[in-house]
């Protein structure tokens, strides 16, 4: 059974490449193991994760409370959790989207205002925005 999870975060400490290319390695190493697809968000110099991640139940669960953990990061929120009967980011072992390269125009289609606050998005929108994004990176 696949579930799809959204949350949203706070890095301890401004967020630097450093730091989001130990994290993506150490993710994608894990994620293929264990069957774990998603997208994680950021910017660098920015302080806010936004991640999503698909997988069996007990992987995805299993993952999320070491993320909940990881002392990196804090005020972890649960965005949405759902069963889902096909992944959307099935190529991603964890693809990563620069916050600050998104386009306001693109912004405009998903949220009422250009400005993307990870804590204050709605779900649907929130993935659809994802889904887009991922799609216009090299795969
Ligand atoms: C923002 C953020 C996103 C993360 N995403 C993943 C991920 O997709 N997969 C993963 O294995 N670890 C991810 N981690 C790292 C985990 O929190 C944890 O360090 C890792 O699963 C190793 O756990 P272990 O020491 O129990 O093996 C992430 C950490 C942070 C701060």
């Amino acid at each position: 059974m696949l579930v799809r999870l959204l949350y949203a975060s706070r890095a301890v400490e401004p967020i630097t490449s450093e730091m989001l290319d130990s994290i993506l390695e150490e993710s994608r190493a894990h994620n293929v193991e264990h069957g774990i697809t998603g997208v994680l968000c950021s910017h660098e110099g920015g302080d806010v994760f936004l991640q999503v991640i698909e997988g069996g139940r007990e992987d995805v669960n299993r993952l999320y409370n070491n993320i909940v953990r990881d002392p990196r990061h804090e005020d972890v929120v649960l965005l949405d959790y759902e069963e889902i009967t096909e992944r959307r980011f099935a190529n991603w072992r964890m693809g990563k989207v620069d916050l600050d390269c998104v386009n306001p125009s693109m912004l405009l289609r998903y949220l009422e205002r250009p400005e993307l606050d990870p804590f204050a998005l709605s779900a649907k929108p929130a993935l659809a925005l994802l889904e887009e994004l991922i799609s216009t990176l090299p795969g």
